[in-house]
Parts: structure tokens; C-alpha cells; sequence
């Protein structure tokens, strides 16, 4: 509630947006800036060949490879193009996993979602939980109207975490995207403002009810 009360109003100007860096709490999570000092703990599941497969992301083979990420994350971020967070547990400060914005395209009101995370957190639910205040953040706070996702077909954790925030399928992008050498079919879904308002007020509706 106090997050929708920060967004409302603002325009979607990053200067203001992302300073100081906007940081989220779930029940079971934080979602706060990534620093170069996490170099370390992002490495540890970016060097898993298992974890960067589906993905356009190469794996790690050293600390150095993720230091050169985490500044080509926060370039991202100077620049307005993009935004990351870094996934902690509550009871450690320790990066599991990444979520975030990509290619955002201010004049159509549009941008991408990505997410990586830890192996041995997979299928807990977690990067559901962490796309929550993500997504809300990009509709009140970055004004976006339409947020996408494009996946590798096989990518069924990804498209069933995306079904349970209300992304909609709309179709496969024929070798779409060029990434290990290989040309790749991708599915695509979106989340338009006008879906996601309309599942907050039956989320609110259920909650008041029950
Ligand atoms: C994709 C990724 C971020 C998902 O994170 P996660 O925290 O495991 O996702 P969640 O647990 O919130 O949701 C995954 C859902 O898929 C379901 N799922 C996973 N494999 C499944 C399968 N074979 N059949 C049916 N459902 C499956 C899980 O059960 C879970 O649903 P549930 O909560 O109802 O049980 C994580 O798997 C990851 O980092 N993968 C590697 C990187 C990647 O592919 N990133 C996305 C690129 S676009």
C-alpha cells in the first residue's frame, strides 16, 4: 500500500525513479541494488552451466565475469535502458538471484522482464513472489503499459511463474533471438497495465471477502 502511494504521481523519469534505488520487501524476500562486492555470490550461480542454458547469458568462469556483469548491469541502469535487483533471503544479505527490466523503451511505454536464479532455490516459488512488486513498480512507477517476456519453448518454469502473474501467451517468435551460436524459437507473453489492474482489484476484492 505505502509503495503504490510512493508511485502515484511520479513521472516516469529514471533520475527520480532509480535514485535512491528503489528496494522492495516480500514476505519472504528483499529486492535491493546490486554492488560489485556481490560479485562473488553472483558468480556462484552464474558459473552453472545448468542456470545460464535457457538464456542469452554466458556462463562465468571467473569472479571477473561477474564484476564486468554486475558494471554492465548498473551502465544499464545510468542509462535508463534497464534495471536489476538483487534477490536476498530475510535472513541473509546474499544475492540468490537477479530480476529485472531490459530494453525498456520509454516512448511506447514497454519493457522486458528477465530472471535468473540460484538452482538450489528453483521451484519454491520464489521468483514468483519476487516478480510482484517488480511488475507493480513497472506499471505505477516506470508508467509502463506492456511488459513481455520471450522464452525458450522448454522454459516451463518460467512460463508457469508467468501464468500465475496473469501474462497472457500470444504466440512463438520463429528464431527470434541468435544466442550460443544458434538461432532460437521463443514463446512470447505480455502483462498489459489494463490486466494487471483489473487482477489487482480481484485480488483486493478476494482478500477484503475472505
Ligand atoms: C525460470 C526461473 C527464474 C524460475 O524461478 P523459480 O523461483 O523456480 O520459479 P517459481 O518457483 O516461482 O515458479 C515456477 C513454477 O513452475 C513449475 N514447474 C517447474 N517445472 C515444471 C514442470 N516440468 N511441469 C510443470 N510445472 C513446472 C513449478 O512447480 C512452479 O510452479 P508452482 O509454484 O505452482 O509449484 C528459474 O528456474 C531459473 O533461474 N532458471 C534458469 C534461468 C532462466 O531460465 N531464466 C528465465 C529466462 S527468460
Amino acid at each position: 500500500m505505502r509503495f503504490f502511494q510512493w508511485c502515484r504521481g511520479r513521472k516516469a523519469n529514471a533520475q527520480e525513479l532509480f535514485k535512491p534505488f528503489p528496494q522492495f520487501e516480500t514476505k519472504k524476500l528483499f529486492l535491493r541494488e546490486i554492488n560489485l562486492s556481490d560479485a562473488k555470490d553472483i558468480f556462484k550461480f552464474l558459473s552453472d552451466d545448468e542456470v545460464t542454458k535457457n538464456t542469452d547469458l554466458k556462463t562465468h568462469s571467473t569472479i571477473r565475469d561477474s564484476e564486468k556483469f554486475v558494471k554492465y548491469l548498473k551502465k544499464g541502469c545510468e542509462k535508463e535502458k534497464s534495471i536489476w535487483w538483487g534477490i536476498t533471503t530475510k535472513d541473509r544479505n546474499v544475492i540468490i538471484g537477479i530480476v529485472g527490466f531490459t530494453n525498456w523503451i520509454k516512448n511506447q511505454f514497454r519493457a522486458e522482464t528477465g530472471a535468473v536464479l540460484s538452482k538450489e532455490y528453483w521451484n519454491q516459488g520464489i521468483m514468483t513472489e519476487a516478480k510482484v512488486p517488480i511488475i507493480s513498480f513497472g506499471f505505477n512507477g516506470m508508467k509502463l503499459n506492456r511488459i513481455e517476456v520471450t522464452f525458450m519453448l522448454h522454459n516451463i518454469s518460467t512460463m508457469e511463474s508467468l501464468k500465475k502473474l496473469g501474462f497472457q501467451e500470444e504466440g512463438i517468435l520463429r528464431e527470434c533471438r541468435f544466442f550460443k551460436g544458434q538461432f532460437h524459437d521463443v514463446k512470447i507473453v505480455s502483462l498489459l497495465k489494463k490486466d494487471f489492474l483489473l487482477l489487482s482489484s480481484a485480488s483486493n476484492a478476494f482478500q477484503k471477502r475472505s
